[in-house]
């Protein structure tokens, strides 16, 4: 009896203490995984569907390493699968979420000068871009108006199509519109910086205006009569000299016809044509003093000064080569309404080898005038 009592104890024993050993063993086989189950990621963030995962204890995972697709705004999920110790296999699911965080970012120019009642664009040059939208559109904020000289303060606005903003404050300046006044012997015009119609920088120095950099003389814009360089700009010269050497090599001949001209040189010449042909008239192809390019010592007429010219193998050379050699034909033909003067094949003005091939435009030449936004036109 008291034998039996024992061997039942034992059994006892041993089952209790399988059971605790199962319990004990099975514990510390178990599975554990930390991980994160909601996520939120901003437009491409570089991320892994594994990177969800912290640590597992006692497994493996079984879902291969992949990149999440971040491009675009979305809302989503996706599983991964884990072994146990045991081989069992479980399935955990992770949401996540793409947003789009980012504004968009404004190209712009943080200052525009425009003279009273200048047509310009307050867009010219803006721009913005965005991590997710191909096009945003941006608007300018603030009230101003072109034909009151004063200084406003604006903004300009772009908005993705995820409601993100973007603002950039800028200064228009609304100058007092100078009258250009046309040159009387001895008249300099002030001094004065200016945006063009197109958003080119020009600039009053010494009387004489230049457009980013080139000088300019046309009806428009007046040289000073004190202007004087003496003849052609040794630099000018140097590049006509070359294109010569360049056309000779080809049996193609030219000579300087007429190169730097003074303001009094010019006065004898229009009043000559006046008296020949009226005002009217000279003034379709002849400078008035203090207008003409041949003042600035950058402009020779070149071979013959003839209208057939350009027929000819000297003027169809030039007119196909000069740009480059920094030179372009001044007054193409059917431009007299930006230049303000009829087709002259023989002038040729020196802007340099950057401007010239721009303004050739593969033969379909752009004139100074459009090219800056400028007019050519007397105001007397
Ligand atoms: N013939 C050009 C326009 C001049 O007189 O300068
Ligand atoms: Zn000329």
């Amino acid at each position: 009896m008291k034998k039996k009592m024992i061997i039942l104890l034992i059994v006892g024993i041993l089952i209790i203490g399988c059971g605790v050993f199962g319990f004990v063993f099975y514990n510390s086989k178990k599975l554990k995984i930390e991980y994160k189950n909601h996520i939120t990621l901003n437009v491409n963030d570089e991320f892994y569907n594994t990177d969800a995962i912290k640590k597992i204890q006692n497994g493996t995972l079984l879902t291969k390493k992949v990149k999440i697709d971040t491009s675009k705004v979305t809302d989503s999920m996706y599983h991964l699968k884990v072994k146990n110790y045991f081989n069992k296999t479980k399935k955990i699911e992770i949401k996540y979420e793409v947003v789009d965080k980012e504004p968009p970012v404004i190209t712009f120019n943080p200052t525009i000068t425009i003279e009273e009642g200048t047509e310009y664009d307050l867009l010219t040059g803006v721009s913005a871009t965005d991590n997710c939208d191909e096009l945003v559109i941006v608007v300018i904020e603030g009230t101003y108006d072109i034909n009151t000289p004063g200084t406003y303060e604006l903004e300009y606005m772009a908005r993705d199509s995820h409601a993100n903003e973007a603002r950039e404050k800028f200064t228009l300046e609304v100058t007092k519109k100078v009258v250009v006044e046309q040159p009387r012997e001895g008249y300099k015009a002030p001094d004065r910086d200016f945006t063009t119609s197109n958003g080119h920088h020009g600039t009053v120095r010494d009387g004489i205006t230049y457009i980013d950099g080139i000088m300019i003389a046309n009806k428009t814009y007046p040289l000073p009569s004190s202007y004087n360089p003496g003849d052609i700009i040794g630099y000018v010269w140097e590049a006509f000299t070359e294109m010569k050497n360049a056309a000779a090599a080809e049996g193609i001949y030219f000579d300087l016809a007429s190169g730097f001209r003074s303001y009094n040189y010019q006065k004898n010449l229009y009043n000559r044509y006046v008296a020949q042909d009226g005002k009217a008239e000279a003034d379709t192809y002849s400078a008035r003093p203090g207008h003409s390019e041949h003042q600035t010592g950058l402009a020779m007429d070149v071979g013959k000064v003839d209208r057939n010219y350009g027929n000819e193998p000297g003027g169809i050379w030039l007119a196909a080569n000069a740009y480059k050699y920094g030179f372009i034909l001044r007054y193409p033909y059917g431009k007299t309404g930006e230049t303000g003067y009829i087709y002259e094949p023989w002038h040729f003005r020196y802007v340099g080898k950057e401007l010239a091939p721009k303004l050739y435009n593969g033969g379909d030449w752009i004139t100074l005038e459009t090219y800056f936004g400028i007019t050519s036109e007397y105001t007397y």
